[in-house]
C-alpha cells in the first residue's frame, strides 16, 4: 500500500548511476487535486529552469474541498508515494487544502523536503490599507486548524473576511475559465467580500488564478490580488540548494500524470500548460 514507505526507507541522498561518478538525476514531485497546481508548477518551472519535473493531478478524485481531511490525507500520502517512487527527492504540495489536510502525516512520514501553501495572510494583511482582507478558497481550507493558527498568527487587528467558493474548481477542470458561468460563481463569491470593504483578496486556492482576468474583471483595479505560487517556488529553490546541494537536476523534463480520464486530462493540461502535454493515467495501485 501506498502508506507503507516510512521515513527511514527513503534513500537521503541520491543514488549513483552505473559506470558514471555523478548522481542518477532525481525529480521534483508537484501534485494536487486537479490542473490547480500548474498555476505553482509554472513558477517552478521558471525559477528551476534545469530540473526534471512531474507532476500529478488527482483529477479522479477532484474537487478536495468538500472532502473529509482523513480522506485527502490517504491521497495524499498515496499520490507522494508515487512521486517518490519515479525519483522524486522533493515535493511540493501544490494545494492548499492538501497541505492543510496532509501536510503532517506527509512530512512526518517522508524525510525528504516537502514544501506545503498556505492562503497569504501575512503578505495580504501588510498590503491592506482598509483594514479588511477577503479569503477566497475552499471550505477545506477555511476550516481547517492551520487556517485558524494562520490567522491567530498574522491577522492582528486587520479584519478577515472568509468566502468558501463551491463549484470555482469544477468550472477550471473543465477549462471554464471564460464562460457565463464561470463569471457568475465569481460575482456571487467576490461581491460579499468587497461589501465588507476588503481590499486585498487572497486567491487560498491554487486554481483560481486562472482565473484573475474574471476576477479583475469582477472586482477592479483597485483591489489587491495575492497569490503565493511564486514565493512557493522561492522557498523550493532554497530547500534545495541548502538540503540537497549534491543532486543532479538532470533533463529539465516535465511529466504529467493524471488519476481522472487521460484524453481529458491531456485536453484541460495542455490548454493551460500552454503548449501539447500527455497526461498519463497513474498505476492503478494509486488512483
Ligand atoms: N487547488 C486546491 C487548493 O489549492 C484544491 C481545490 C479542490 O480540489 O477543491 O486548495
Amino acid at each position: 500500500m501506498a502508506a507503507s514507505i516510512i521515513k527511514k526507507q527513503i534513500p537521503l541522498s541520491p543514488p549513483f548511476l552505473k559506470g558514471e561518478n555523478k548522481p542518477a538525476p532525481r525529480a521534483i514531485g508537484v501534485f494536487d487535486s486537479g490542473v490547480g497546481g500548474l498555476t505553482v508548477l509554472r513558477h517552478i518551472r521558471q525559477m528551476l529552469p534545469n530540473e526534471r519535473l512531474i507532476y500529478v493531478a488527482d483529477s479522479g478524485h477532484v474537487p478536495y474541498g468538500d472532502k473529509p481531511a482523513h480522506y485527502i490525507e490517504q491521497r495524499s500520502l498515496s499520490l507522494a508515494h508515487f512521486l517518490i517512487e519515479q525519483g522524486a527527492d522533493a515535493i511540493v504540495i501544490a494545494c492548499n487544502t492538501a497541505t492543510a489536510a496532509a501536510a503532517t502525516s506527509l512530512r512526518s512520514r517522508y524525510g525528504i523536503p516537502i514544501i506545503g501553501m498556505e492562503p497569504a495572510v501575512k503578505p495580504a494583511v501588510a498590503a491592506s490599507k482598509s483594514g479588511v482582507v477577503g479569503v477566497l478558497a475552499t471550505v477545506g481550507t477555511l476550516e481547517s486548524a492551520r487556517f485558524a493558527a494562520l490567522l491567530e498568527k498574522y491577522a492582528g487587528d486587520v479584519e478577515i473576511v472568509t468566502q468558501g467558493c463551491p463549484g470555482l474548481v469544477e468550472q477550471i477542470e473543465l477549462g471554464e475559465l471564460s464562460s457565463t458561468q464561470t463569471r457568475e460563481l465569481i460575482e456571487r463569491y467576490t461581491s460579499p467580500l468587497l461589501a465588507r470593504g476588503a481590499d486585498t483578496l487572497i486567491l487560498g486556492c491554487t486554481h483560481y488564478p486562472f482565473l484573475i482576468p474574471l476576477i479583475r474583471d469582477a472586482v477592479g483595479e483597485s483591489i489587491a490580488l495575492v497569490d503565493t505560487g511564486a514565493a512557493v517556488a522561492r522557498q523550493l529553490q532554497r530547500r534545495i540548494q541548502t538540503e540537497l546541494p549534491e543532486r543532479y537536476a538532470g533533463d529539465a523534463s516535465v511529466q504529467f500524470f493524471t488519476s481522472g480520464n487521460e484524453a481529458h486530462a491531456t485536453r484541460i493540461m495542455s490548454m493551460l500548460w500552454g503548449r501539447t502535454v500527455e497526461a498519463k493515467l497513474l498505476p492503478p495501485a494509486f488512483l
